[in-house]
């Protein structure tokens, strides 16, 4: 059987998660491929919002089996409240959450050299999450990182205090100023990997293979977006890992050839949070309007995420990098009520008209010119069937579908589970 790829197509923030929820009861495997506890996806169902970190979105599902994959970074400070959190709602998890040796692990001190790196940027910051990503998978690739196996060996102890020391010297290194005690955090990391030790680790690679042999569905669950991708995004405002397909294969250990659909997720408009290059982004009302109604405040970090219209030159160029076979509109209830809409279907960059995205997207490179669509009053959040969807929203559905090539298979209309629209 094949693996389908679920992934967002902008700087994040696309409602990965809700849509992994509703698709889960198709899949016998949910597994998330790459990024950590800088991610943020939640799901709203029952009157209970849930926001995960680490964890694959498929956990409140009664059956699916849950993988965190080799790709994916864990901090198991945070993963044990994301754990002790699914516990205050009764979700079994114990036979449910499979976690792979090979995930790196997210020290204290990667978190403490993040914050250093990222004040020693000063307003060249990229506006990090300060999770302990981007260390974290520096050392990785440096080989020099603790991953989850290593937890298994009776000298990890001695792996970790190697690791830290390194950290250490590199934070008088930077010779930046930032307070912490290193005991209370490690008696926290502590406590940490002792709830960690209560999961089942497997080899996943191994495990999803024999999976794809029995004929079991797997669904790859992204997070980010394809903007923030280390080698397509908007570098070096990205995050540190490949979120877009290739991190699937990389990120899990499955081929190329096992993935069948890529589903891409992306917003009616645009949000970006963080620092870096939006061409489309809003400073008027109605960039208000957009993180007013679509309450855009990061999951994670709740800071204000920033808004604008819908880039089609990026979108073209993640449904390209990406492979997409079928596309996910999100959010198009908050642009009910919007008199005119915009698309920016191409960019000035250095005295030319182009359409596709170019290498520097930086403000003094490029500008950007719109197409414009009549919008819609209708209030769209208690539509259940494509049928009662306004004839303007599915103009502004059309043309997208036109340009990318790629249709649009469900147009969410609300963060709810059953406010979701499949054509
Ligand atoms: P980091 O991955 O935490 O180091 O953050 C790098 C950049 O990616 C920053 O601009 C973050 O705001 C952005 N970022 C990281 N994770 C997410 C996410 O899940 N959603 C949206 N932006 C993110």
């Amino acid at each position: 059987m094949a693996v389908d790829l679920l992934l967002g197509l902008q700087w994040g923030d696309e409602g990965k998660g809700k849509i992994v929820d509703v698709l889960t009861g198709n899949y016998d495997i949910i597994a998330r491929f790459q990024g950590g506890p800088n991610a943020g996806h939640t799901l709203i169902f029952d009157g209970h919002k849930h926001v995960l970190h680490t964890i694959p979105s498929g956990i409140f599902h009664k059956t699916a089996l849950n993988v965190v994959g080799n790709g994916v970074v864990i901090d198991p400070v945070i993963f044990k409240k994301e754990l002790e959190n699914l516990d205050k709602h009764k979700v079994d998890y114990t036979s449910k959450l499979l976690i792979s040796r090979k995930a790196h692990l997210i020290l204290p001190t990667h978190r403490l050299l993040d914050a250093a790196s990222e004040t020693s940027k000063g307003k060249a910051k990229i506006g990090s999450t300060l999770k302990g990503i981007g260390p974290t998978y520096m050392d990785k690739t440096g080989r020099n990182g603790m991953r989850v196996g290593d937890l298994e060996l009776k000298n990890w102890k001695d792996k970790y205090h190697a690791l830290t020391a390194k950290h250490l010297g590199m934070l008088d290194y930077f010779n930046i100023k930032i307070d912490y005690n290193l005991e209370e955090l490690e008696a926290e990391f502590d406590k940490g990997i002792e709830k960690l030790r209560t999961l089942q680790f497997i080899d996943s690679e191994e495990f999803l293979n024999q999976a794809i042999k029995s004929n079991k569905t797997i669904l790859a669950e992204g997070a980010q977006g394809s903007l923030l991708d280390i080698d397509f995004g908007t570098y070096p405002f990205v995050t540190s890992s490949n979120t877009t397909a290739a991190g699937a294969c990389t990120g899990l250990g499955v081929a190329p050839n096992r993935i069948k659909d890529v589903y891409g997720i992306f917003k009616a408009y645009t949000t970006r949070v963080g620092s870096g290059p939006f061409p489309t982004e809003l400073f008027d009302k109605d960039g208000e309007e957009m993180a007013r109604i679509g309450q855009e405040f990061g999951a994670t970090t709740g800071r204000p995420r920033r808004c604008g219209w819908l880039d089609l030159v990026a979108l073209k160029y993640a449904v390209d990098v990406n492979g997409v076979t079928q596309l996910m509109m999100m959010k198009g209830d908050v642009l009910s009520g919007f008199d005119t809409l915009k698309i920016c279907t191409s960019y000035n960059y250095k005295g030319k008209e182009i359409s596709h995205f170019p290498y520097n997207i930086e403000p003094e490179n490029v500008s950007v010119n719109y197409s414009e669509f009549k919008g819609w009053d209708e209030d769209l959040t208690k539509m259940t069937s494509a049928e009662q969807l306004p004839k303007n929203l599915m103009d502004y559905v059309a043309f997208i579908e036109k340009e990318t090539g790629v249709p649009v298979k469900i147009v969410s209309v609300g963060p709810d589970r059953k406010q979701t629209i499949v054509r």
